[in-house]
């Protein structure tokens, strides 16, 4: 039986990832350890099966005892510990929900409805390390992955709107806070259908710009406005997140030797925890539309083809629609007018399952086969 050690598994990626493995009952079969930065001794999480008490997520000897590492700790706990395992002669397998190790030599990202391939190749050749992409990422890959398979992409741009969640848990929280307080700022007014909506504006306009509006952790208002930048600033001008758009698609389709241009523009929005992206792709041919919505929804059993049409768009293609679920529909589907090889589409998808637990837990079960 694989002893598989769990770290970070209270935060947010870390909960989803526990909710869906005892949906799929993928606890039976494994031996657990549960681990933690601060709770050493304390009893493990309630899985319904024996599991011992928290161990020291800290302690090599102790990981070193296990078959498989997954965390969904956090990039700081990956540089702490992961490289002093490894030198410490540990074998076993490390999946990662973190950045850190992405774009390493040794390490594969794993999406593998898309990239599986390339997941029993590294396999074959003895890797041990993999880790999630970054969910926009693997949000493009899940709703588009049959122009990549099709090889048809010459080149495209990613347009995202970012839901607070993949910021953190504080964030969504502060984003909640945000509306309130603009909506306290003019509940008044808006209990009042006389009152002018140029005052309920220049009121709320008001509350957003002055000192008392909760901005501790995404540094601007976001409820009401919208932020353009996510992650640190690279020295192409992009930002880290847009950046990685390029290199981590390149990566997981394994086409580094011979890569898909890929750029765009990430913008944080007032969602929860879905992120939706809208693209310009530039096909290598002028592909029928019908043979392109054929490709995308034959890809996958979770992409969902969206009929192109005001009704279904808004029923269908929201953050709303895909939050908690493993569906991940596209839709806009259409010929732009720059002419026949011009194509536009958009994705939603839940950030936290396909966006980050979902992807670890498949391989997780990939190990097991
Ligand atoms: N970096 C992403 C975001 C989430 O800020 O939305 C993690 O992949």
């Amino acid at each position: 039986m694989l002893k598989v050690g769990f770290v970070g598994w209270r935060g947010m990626v870390g909960s989803v990832l526990m909710q869906r493995m005892l949906e799929d009952g993928d606890f039976k079969g494994i031996e657990p350890t549960f681990f933690t930065t601060s709770q050493v001794g304390q009893p493990s999480p309630d899985i319904g099966v024996d599991v011992p008490a928290l161990k020291d997520a800290f302690d090599i000897d102790a990981l070193k005892a296990l078959d498989v590492v997954i965390t969904c700790q956090g990039g700081d706990y990956t540089g702490e510990v992961y490289q002093k395992l490894r030198q410490a002669g540990w074998q076993g397998y490390w999946i990662d929900a973190a950045s850190t190790l992405r774009m390493a030599d040794e390490a594969t990202i794993v999406l593998d409805p898309v990239n599986r391939k390339v997941i029993d190749a590294q396999l074959a050749k003895g890797a041990k390390t993999f880790v999630g992409g970054n969910c926009t990422v693997s949000l493009m890959l899940m709703g588009l992955g049959g122009l990549f398979e099709a090889d048809m992409v010459e080149w495209m741009t990613s347009m995202t709107y970012q839901a607070a969640s993949g910021s953190g848990a504080k964030h969504m929280r502060e984003l909640l806070v945000q509306m309130g307080g603009l909506r306290d700022a003019v509940a008044g007014e808006l209990d009042d259908p006389a009152s002018a909506i140029l005052d309920i504006d220049r009121k709320v306009t008001q509350a957003m710009r002055g000192g008392e509006f909760p901005v501790d952790n995404f540094g601007a208002p976001l409820a009401g406005s919208l932020l353009p930048w996510i992650d640190t600033k690279m020295d192409s001008g992009q930002s880290r997140e847009e950046w990685k758009a390029g290199v981590e698609s390149n990566k997981i389709l394994g086409l580094q030797a011979n890569p898909v241009p890929i750029d765009g523009l990430c913008v944080r929005i007032g969602a929860m925890r879905s992120h939706s992206q809208a693209f310009t792709v530039k096909l290598k041919r002028d592909v029928p539309l019908d043979e392109i919505e054929d490709r995308l929804a034959k890809h996958n059993e979770w992409v969902k083809v969206i009929p192109n049409d005001k009704e279904a768009t808004i029923a269908g293609l929201t953050p709303t629609a895909a939050t908690g679920t493993l569906q991940v529909p596209v839709g806009r589907l259409r010929k732009l007018a720059m002419g026949g090889e011009y194509l536009s589409a958009f994705t939603v998808g839940d950030q936290l399952l396909w966006g980050a637990a979902e992807p670890l837990k498949r391989m997780l079960q990939i190990l097991r086969e």
